[in-house]
């Protein structure tokens, strides 16, 4: 049967520690693998021989997700980069304290799952939690705001798209003791430094998603710090709201854009909130860019036309906007008004690719919302 299937084919190995670490394993598992099999690897613990090993069946809960994640592969997410933070931060006061909050990390690890399952490729940055970890995905384990800052800068610069789920700490100890404090004194006073602001320090051409836990105005409080924080999209909630929030399984959102578009979502599985949240970025996603296809007279003329169901990633017509070229110089430019094309500037680019032809494809890609494009010619 298994040679016979069109299925993917996953395997999750479990055997004697001996057996499964003897080459001869080793290497039929490396030839399945060569051959688009996917392999669960065993567990390390008790064996049915009596030892102690590595060769335990994979938990259930793995297996489960590597499934997920193979049946996601041509999902509305495949081939993307999502980058998501989790849990609440934890800032030491000394070596046995912190100041922590009472984030579970269930909706950052629901919107992990649900980004795997739709066939992205995930990174999930994780403060401490008591949930078990997410298969198929690389876990990156964080304990501070700025170790969360250092591991989310690194991983979005490669990614298409940042959801910030976390609780991050907003103050931390200024000092932090090298031995436990003791518990002589009356009082005890804390001084407290700010700690950075992820969303707002992370730039680049990524989609940026925030969640803003509110008691008060949420919808105003979430929009004010969607435009400071220059996010793409806010999942906002008021905590104080029965069954939403920290802690439980479900979740009631009012999802705001930067259009200004304003979505109350039902009370809802924290599960069932990171698909709607995914919509959004999937729609997000493909409005990053145009594909346009070169024509005769725009060789001839030396000017690129954006048919007008193309022209909703660009400013209004007339109004200027940054094009980086592919040599990475960046000129200045506008739609023409009466025309639909680009002309202003764009000889250069025309010059350097005497090579383009009627029929070629070029991708114009967002890299800084209404301010700043790039030119690509794609092979
Ligand atoms: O300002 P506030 O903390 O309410 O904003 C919430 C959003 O900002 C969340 O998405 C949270 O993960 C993010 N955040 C951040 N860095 C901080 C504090 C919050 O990225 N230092």
């Amino acid at each position: 049967t298994v040679l016979a299937t069109k299925a993917p084919v996953i395997v999750a190995p479990s055997m004697d520690a001996n057996m499964f670490q003897n080459s001869i394993t080793q290497d039929n598992l490396a030839k399945l693998k060569a051959r688009g099999f996917t392999i669960v690897d065993p567990g390390y613990g008790y064996l049915a021989s009596g030892k102690v090993g590595l060769g335990r069946l994979a938990d259930v809960e793995k297996i489960i997700g590597t499934v997920k994640q193979v049946l996601g592969r041509s999902g509305d997410l495949a081939g993307k980069r999502i980058v998501v933070t989790a849990g609440g931060t934890r800032e030491p006061i000394d070596p046995v304290r912190h100041i922590g909050n009472r984030s579970s990390g269930k909706m950052g690890y629901a919107m992990a799952e649900a980004a795997r399952d739709r066939g992205a490729t995930v990174t999930l940055i994780t403060a401490p939690t008591s949930l078990p970890e997410p298969a198929s995905m690389e876990v990156i384990r964080v304990e501070t705001a700025v170790q969360m800052k250092e591991a989310v800068t690194k991983a979005s610069a490669q990614a298409d798209a940042l959801i910030m789920a976390a609780a991050v700490a907003d103050y931390q100890p200024k000092n932090v003791a090298e031995a436990k404090i003791k518990k002589e004194a009356p009082t005890l006073t804390l001084e407290l430094v700010k700690t950075p602001d992820i969303l707002t320090e992370v730039k680049g051409n990524l989609i940026k998603v925030g969640f803003a836990a509110e008691s008060e105005d949420v919808i105003e409080n979430a929009r004010r710090k969607l435009e400071k924080k220059k996010l793409d999209l806010m999942a906002a909630n008021d905590i104080t709201a029965k069954e939403s929030g920290f802690a439980v399984d479900t979740n009631k959102v009012t999802l705001i854009s930067r259009d200004g578009k304003i979505e109350s979502l039902p009370l809802m599985s924290k599960r069932e909130v990171a698909d709607r949240i995914l919509d959004r970025v999937v729609g997000m996603l493909d409005g990053r860019s145009v594909e346009l296809i070169i024509k005769p007279f725009m060789i001839k003329l030396r000017r690129i036309r954006i048919d007008s169901d193309k022209r909703g990633i660009f400013p209004p017509l007339g109004t200027g906007f940054d094009l980086e070229l592919d040599d990475g110089s960046v000129i200045n430019t506008y739609i023409d008004k009466r025309t639909g094309q680009i002309w202003k500037n764009i000889r250069q680019w025309f010059k350097a690719h005497p090579e383009l032809k009627a029929g070629d494809k070029v991708i114009i890609t967002v890299v800084e919302p209404l301010k700043k494009y790039r030119l690509e010619i794609i092979k």
